[in-house]
């Protein structure tokens, strides 16, 4: 079972209106917890995503500056909202609208909780061009241009990133 050899089929997984796919991580991004329904759509068993690093979802088409982003904003106590195309155990894809946010006991970050949702169809529209092309930048370049050319379209823009992704997703 690994994610490395994965063949990522056409198959798009589309999320019901009112599934909430949750999942808990230790601070390293190990899950330690999952509802149901994550189960059911990404198609792995309880026993396969506890321990596991939550990578174990990730699909190639994602820019690798989205997770960076997350982690950056996460790791100091800030929420993440996001886009994200997830790969199922078997190949196919689910696109989500997720939020990251911390976990605190006495204070100190212990873990994480995601909650995603269906995305809007018409956000994802917009976003396959720009992780396609932020992909392509990773790809003959590095993290630093794609992070450069997310900056440069937010700010042409005139957005924050936040301000885009919540206003596509129309929240
Ligand atoms: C609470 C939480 C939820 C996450 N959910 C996802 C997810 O649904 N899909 C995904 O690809 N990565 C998710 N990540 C990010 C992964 O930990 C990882 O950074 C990402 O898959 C990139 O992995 P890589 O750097 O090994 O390629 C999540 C992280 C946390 C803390």
């Amino acid at each position: 079972m690994s994610k490395i050899n994965k063949v990522p089929t056409k198959i798009e997984i589309k999320l019901n209106d009112n599934d909430f796919i949750v999942s808990k991580t230790d601070i390293k991004g190990k899950i330690t917890y999952c509802n149901e329904i994550f189960m059911d759509i990404a198609a792995y068993s309880e026993k396969e995503l506890l321990g596991s690093n939550h990578n174990i979802i990730r699909h190639p088409d994602m820019p690798k500056v989205a997770f960076k982003l997350a982690w950056d904003l996460i790791s100091k106590g800030d929420e993440f909202f996001g886009f994200v195309k997830n790969m199922t155990k078997n190949g196919d894809f689910y696109w989500v609208f997720t939020n990251i946010t911390a976990d605190y006991i006495d204070g100190k970050i212990v873990g994480y909780t995601s909650v995603r949702r269906k995305p809007n169809s018409n956000a994802i529209k917009t976003i396959i061009p720009i992780y396609k092309k932020l992909v392509e930048i990773e790809q003959n370049g590095g993290m630093k241009e794609s992070g450069s050319f997310l900056f440069k379209f937010l700010e042409e823009k005139g957005l924050s990133y936040d301000e885009l992704i919540l206003s596509l997703q129309g929240a």
